[in-house]
């Protein structure tokens, strides 16, 4: 596997290429040759539908790269990225993705994907103000304010930024499974599970936090005593 470190950062030295980006057009000409290459008429096929089983809802971060991560080629997932991988209920963005994926395209699972050493949890610890994304990260301080008591026996930063990003996740899942579209998908009977993974940036693993709800029994059971 050709892995790269760095190699896409913009060619400074020559003007043009700021507005221009060649060397990223020269990787998607080499990319789109190659999934060409191994699958005749892929693009083709894939430009008349898209059919994804899952829906993936991750961080921004840009060592999260959801599809490569699963193994998944275009068109297998559909993903929705963004600080902190949060579900917020007003969120009309992500609400949006949800209720297309669940309402049309008829995905059977939900992915709520967080990972370890998050910079969105670890900001929303600090006491410095960071702009802007501190009120997006207002939730993520709920979270840590709910599960102080818990949190308190970790005495070591790592850890504890860690068991936070997990706490984040399993938090995100509830509000997946609390909004209307999800809870009128189970009402109508519609398969479709709730999942929380974390990914660990350090090995490439993701791991599962066994919250997954297939339906109100589910999510009654794996949130009753939890906020
Ligand atoms: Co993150």
């Amino acid at each position: 596997m050709n892995i790269r470190l760095g190699f896409a950062s913009t060619q400074s030295t020559n003007p043009d290429n700021m507005k221009k980006l060649p060397e990223l057009f020269a990787n998607n000409r080499d990319w789109a040759c190659s999934v060409e290459k191994n699958h005749p008429d892929f693009f083709k096929t894939l430009a008349k539908q898209q059919n994804p089983e899952y829906l993936w809802i991750g961080c921004s971060d840009s060592r999260v790269p959801a599809n490569e991560i699963v193994g998944l080629v275009s068109g297998e997932l559909f993903v929705h990225r963004n600080v902190g991988n949060l579900v917020v209920h007003g969120d009309m963005n992500c609400l949006s993705v949800i209720q297309y994926a669940v309402d049309v395209l008829k995905v059977k699972h939900i992915i709520v994907c967080g990972h370890y050493g998050c910079g969105g949890v670890t900001a929303s610890m600090e006491k410095k103000t960071h702009g802007l994304i501190d009120n997006w990260l207002r939730d993520i301080k709920d979270i840590y304010s709910y599960h102080q008591d818990e949190l308190k026996k970790y005495k070591d930063r790592i850890s504890l930024v860690n068991r936070l990003c997990e706490l984040n996740v399993i938090r995100q899942v509830y509000n997946v499974c609390h909004t209307t579209i999800v809870q009128d998908a189970w009402a109508r009977k519609q398969e479709l599970a709730v999942h929380g993974w974390i990914y660990g940036i350090e090995d490439g693993l993701l791991r599962d936090l066994k919250v997954c709800a297939a339906g109100k029994e589910d999510y009654r059971r794996i949130f009753k005593n939890s906020f």
